[in-house]
């Protein structure tokens, strides 16, 4: 295999964007990596998206973005995997680059949500269909009952959940790019409307259009196009049942704990060799199970992390700098390459304010359903 590198990155804001369509979304991302990497050409491209089908009644978006990108021609491909999408376009376009296939492959993501769909009946149809939205259950309900299995099992409590949120929105409130960029109280979150017992509306990541982009290329090219290519070191995927209940463990993400394995084996690297990292909070809980399943705490001791200060900036590792999916915002197939421009931007020193200093290793998670797939990209600033 050969070696990888981000040699561009392009991110439009988040949030509620009633201007821009699904295609000026994917546009601005897009030629952003591209101008970002001072190149017009590619050889490939890999979209992530969950659902445009259901929430704009667009299908077939890899021909679009490539025909409104004026490269009409290039292999143009979607790839799904519900919130996981953007995490499994950018490991396919690694895998071309890789492979030795193609020079300069674009992994992108986009999802507009805001145009009027019933957003929660469709992202419900990332879970399974005949055991649980049958009976009525949603995407709050689902990582609600996981919540509830990690109280029960670890003792974490509803402040533990709540300390996140007060990290990532404090962390949001720097990114100008962020759909929310307003620091809020512990009491704030606390207070807030209930969702799905025990999650509260400030627990939640929220409804958001937005997309993002990352132009790959094979590490021996990158200084043509950079003086700062970030190298992947590694890419690690897993799946787990679709349903919750035919979990093992509802408290424990398995997917994302192998996924996270697989990658660590692939770079040769431990989880204390991670300096910065963005992982998948679409709900609070989510974050705590993360750390636990990632190694970056023991299992059932993640409820502390960020009270303590352990994953704020300045922290032994800094998680979601840019604000995460709590703060940030949540365009669900935007999502995992969202969070690779991030880390991009950690280890060429471009964070601003959000930098974590001397960070040279970052990691990114990115996962879909309730826990059923999961990717993770190991980089390094070269
Ligand atoms: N965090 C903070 N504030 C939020 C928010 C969130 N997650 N969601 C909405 N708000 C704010 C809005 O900005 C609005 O503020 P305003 O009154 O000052 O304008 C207010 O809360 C009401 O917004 P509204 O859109 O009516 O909220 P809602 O009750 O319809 O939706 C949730 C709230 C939590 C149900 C919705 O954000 C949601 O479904 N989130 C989860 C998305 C999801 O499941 N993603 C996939 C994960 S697997």
């Amino acid at each position: 295999m050969r070696e990888v590198a981000v040699i561009g990155t392009g991110m439009t804001r988040f949030g509620e964007l009633w201007d821009s369509s699904l295609r000026d979304l994917c546009v601005e991302a897009a030629l952003g990596a591209l101008t970002s990497a001072g190149t017009d050409t590619l050889d490939s491209i890999y979209l992530g998206n969950m659902s445009a089908g259901q929430f704009v009644a667009q299908e077939h978006l890899g021909p679009l973005m490539a025909d409104y990108l004026g490269m009409a021609g290039v292999p143009a491909t979607r790839v799904e995997s519900a919130c996981a999408s953007g995490g499994m376009a950018l490991r396919s376009a690694f895998l071309e680059v890789a492979s030795g296939m193609s020079d300069l492959v674009l992994a992108a993501g986009v999802e507009k949500m805001n145009d009027g769909a019933d957003v929660t009946g469709v992202l419900a149809t990332a879970s399974d269909q005949e055991v649980e939205v049958y009976y009525g259950v949603t995407f709050p309900g689902l990582y609600a009952m996981i919540a509830r299995a990690h109280m029960e099992k670890y003792g974490t409590t509803e402040e533990d959940l709540s300390w996140v949120s007060v990290k990532a929105h404090r962390n949001g409130a720097r990114n100008r790019k962020a759909q929310f960029r307003r620091a809020v109280s512990l009491e704030e979150v606390m207070s807030s409307s209930m969702v799905a017992e025990p999650l509260r509306l400030l627990h939640c990541s929220p409804v958001t259009d937005g997309a993002a982009a990352v132009l790959l290329c094979p590490l021996e090219r990158a200084r043509e196009f950079t003086d700062r290519p970030v190298k992947i070191l590694a890419s690690g995927a897993a799946s787990s049942t679709l349903s919750l209940s035919h979990r093992k463990d509802p408290a424990d993400l398995d997917a994302v704990e192998l996924s996270g394995r697989r990658a660590y084996k692939m770079a040769g690297l431990a989880p204390s060799d991670i300096q910065v990292a963005e992982v998948h909070d679409c709900f609070a809980i989510a974050e705590i199970c993360c750390y636990e399943a990632l190694g970056f705490v023991e299992q059932g001791k993640g409820k502390d992390a960020a009270r303590d200060g352990l994953t704020d900036l300045g922290g032994k590792i800094p998680v979601n700098t840019s604000g995460g999916l709590k703060s940030k915002g949540h365009p669900v197939g935007a999502t995992g390459i969202a969070q690779a421009v991030t880390i991009v931007e950690q280890l060429r020193g471009e964070a601003g304010e959000s930098q974590v200093e001397g960070a040279r290793i970052g990691l990114t998670q990115n996962m879909g359903g309730s826990g059923a797939s999961s990717v993770v990209h190991i980089f390094q600033g070269v």
